[in-house]
């Protein structure tokens, strides 16, 4: 299966997507992840793109795309992948387009979890993160077994550098004004499901599950 996850920031984007790579066998992608691991080896790529992150904003297209362009032509993307925070403008859906035609193929869904704004904030300040792995945990919400260590790998959790307030309300804004547009692009494909992301973590997976058992080819 070929699934791109859409919502705000704090939606459980990447709470979800662990559950349903495990439980289909695809790859979980998330461009987030992969900035944040260039930013801890301090790679070039990693030193552009915190200048973005940082403040709020997202990394400049080109970048963006040249990434996913090489990730999905990985192997392990033949028979499918989950793509989380990607695309993230109309212009990287085009160009996700481009990609899978060239590649013979094409996408089977686009789910979005629908959180609304008062539900983010407090998400995002309680949230705890893996930087190995990139699990993500919540103080209250969805707490480590131990307290400070990733479940799956037994490394420390960190909070993220823009899970600041101000940080937060800088990146809802930016998914109004450039990623909502992706909404109508998906539906017009008839591509768009929507599942309700305020739900608790597992109610909001067995939506999803159903979902896609019901498109599983
Ligand atoms: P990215 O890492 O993708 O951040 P984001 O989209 O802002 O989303 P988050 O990771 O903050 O939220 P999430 O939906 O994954 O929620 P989570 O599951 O962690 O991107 C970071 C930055 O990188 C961007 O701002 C941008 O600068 C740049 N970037 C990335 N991709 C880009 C692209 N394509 N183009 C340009 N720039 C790009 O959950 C959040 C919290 O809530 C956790 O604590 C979790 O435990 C808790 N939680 C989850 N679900 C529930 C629930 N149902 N009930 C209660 N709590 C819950
Ligand atoms: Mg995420
Ligand atoms: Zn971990």
């Amino acid at each position: 299966m070929r699934i791109i996850l859409l919502g705000p920031p704090g939606a459980g984007k990447g709470t979800q997507a662990k559950s349903i790579s495990n439980k289909f066998f695809i790859p979980h992608i998330s461009t987030g992840d992969i900035f944040r691991k260039n930013i801890t080896e301090k790679t070039p790529l990693g030193i552009e793109a915190k200048k973005h992150i940082d403040k709020g904003h997202l990394v400049p297209d080109k970048l963006t795309i040249d990434i996913i362009k090489d990730r999905l032509n990985n192997e392990d993307c033949k028979n499918g992948f989950l793509l989380d925070g990607y695309p993230r403008t109309v212009n990287q859906g085009e160009a996700l387009k481009t990609l899978l035609d060239e590649q013979g193929s094409s996408l089977d869904i686009a789910l979005l979890i629908k959180v609304p704004r008062e539900f983010i904030l407090s998400r995002m300040t309680g949230r705890r993160v893996c930087l190995t792995c990139g699990a993500s945990y919540h103080v209250t919400f969805n707490p480590p077994k131990a307290a400070g260590k990733c479940n799956v790998c037994g490394c420390d959790l960190v909070q993220r550098a823009d899970d600041t307030e101000d940080t937060v309300n800088e990146r809802i804004d930016i998914y109004e004004a450039q990623t909502q547009p992706l909404i109508k692009y998906y539906d017009d494909k008839n591509l768009l499901s929507a599942v309700d992301g305020t739900q608790a973590i597992d109610s909001v997976f067995e939506s999803i599950y159903s979902i896609l058992e019901s498109i599983k080819k």
